[in-house]
């Protein structure tokens, strides 16, 4: 086995890089022939739940493209089930909720995950990961505002008008649930960390739906804690991410967490500088930017490269997921550019 490469690792504890690493966020998916052949014969859910297909599904953009990271393939929603949460995926538009949260005794039912038993496909897929990588591994959650989005409003919205009117219709049962979901999420990271991760990353998508007063009062208390609680059982980088969260980012730093992802709206030098450079920041390329013809495309990525002060700690990344029929060429050749940078 070849040296590991810990360039990302480095960048995130904000320590000396021979370049900035590398790697997309849901960098294994449709647009990868690869993924979509073993998609004809497996689900989505199938491929979280079969070690060998999970780990399969996250080698694939690293052997491919050569990634400095690998994320363990799943899905924001697979620790939801054991919790009592009955869901399917609706092909191009998301997570569809059989079972929404609609009253404190929807969320007072949810029951806490039993990590002796539940989820062990994910920490098996973690073991067989750390034993073929040169990289490191991600571990990820939902964080949970996010999920409690997706589990109020019965799936995506853009509204969050059900999601905003039991936050503060029914604030106890709201912080009931951001409490139960921290706890959880945070014990099943720590599982991921156990069994191989060597980083993880919450993902809070749809967080910039709040202001910052908002976020303050009904978020904010639960990701200090949920990081803090982190922080005092594993040393891993912790990568905190969400979208539009340019109003957010102080907050986003004062959670504790090590390193801070910058949607693509965003401009990345300047948050970053914003934040004093005391963390370390992931992004930011517009993922849609990777439709457009190669010139623009280097164009872009080598303006944002260019812009990076000339301080440890920054991760090269898109500023949101992968998008389906990205040309899996293109995604090569940005790869290419970072590695010669
Ligand atoms: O990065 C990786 O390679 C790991 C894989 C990963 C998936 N989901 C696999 C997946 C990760 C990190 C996620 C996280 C996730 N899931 C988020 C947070 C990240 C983000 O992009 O904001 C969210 C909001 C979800 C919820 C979810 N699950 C959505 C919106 C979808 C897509 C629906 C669609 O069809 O467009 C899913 C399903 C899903 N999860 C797919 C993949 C590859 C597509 C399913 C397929 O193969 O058909």
């Amino acid at each position: 086995m070849s040296t590991f490469n810990d360039r990302f690792l480095k960048a995130c504890r904000r320590e000396e890089t021979d370049r900035p690493p590398v790697w997309m966020m849901r960098q294994a998916g449709r647009y990868q022939k690869g993924y979509r052949a073993i998609r004809e014969k497996y689900s989505i859910v199938d491929i979280c739940k079969i070690p060998e297909v999970c780990t399969e599904v996250t080698l694939l953009p690293i052997e491919q493209f050569g990634f400095d990271a690998a994320i363990v393939f799943s899905d924001i929603m697979i620790p939801l089930e054991p919790m009592g949460i009955s869901f399917e995926y609706k092909p191009g538009v998301g997570p569809i909720i059989h079972n929404p949260i609609r009253s404190k005794s929807d969320v007072e039912a949810l029951t806490d995950l039993d990590l002796g038993s539940d989820l062990q496909y994910t920490a098996t897929a973690l073991g067989n990961l750390k034993a073929s990588l040169n990289v490191p591994c991600l571990g990820f959650v939902g964080a949970p505002f996010t999920l409690a989005s997706y589990m109020i409003e019965g799936g995506p919205s853009k509204s969050h008008i059900l999601l905003k009117s039991f936050m503060y219709g029914e604030t106890e049962a709201w912080h009931l649930l951001m409490k139960k979901l921290a706890h959880n999420m945070a014990e099943y990271l720590l599982l991921q960390v156990e069994s191989g991760a060597a980083a993880v990353q919450i993902f809070d998508s749809w967080i910039g739906m709040l202001s910052q007063e908002d976020y303050q009062e009904y978020v904010f208390p639960h990701m200090f804690d949920m990081v803090q609680y982190l922080k005092g059982k594993t040393n891993v980088p912790i990568v905190l991410f969400g979208t539009n969260t340019a109003h957010l980012l102080q907050d986003f730093k004062r959670t504790g967490a090590d390193v801070i992802g910058i949607d693509w709206k965003t401009d990345l030098a300047k948050a970053w500088e914003a934040m004093d450079y005391e963390v370390a920041v992931q992004g930011n390329l517009d993922p849609t930017s990777l439709f457009a013809p190669w010139e623009v495309i280097e164009r872009k990525a080598k303006r944002l490269l260019d812009s990076i002060p000339n301080q440890a700690g920054y991760i090269f990344n898109l500023g949101h997921g992968i998008l389906p029929k990205t040309p899996e060429e293109h995604v090569k050749q940005l790869v290419k550019l970072v590695q010669e940078e």
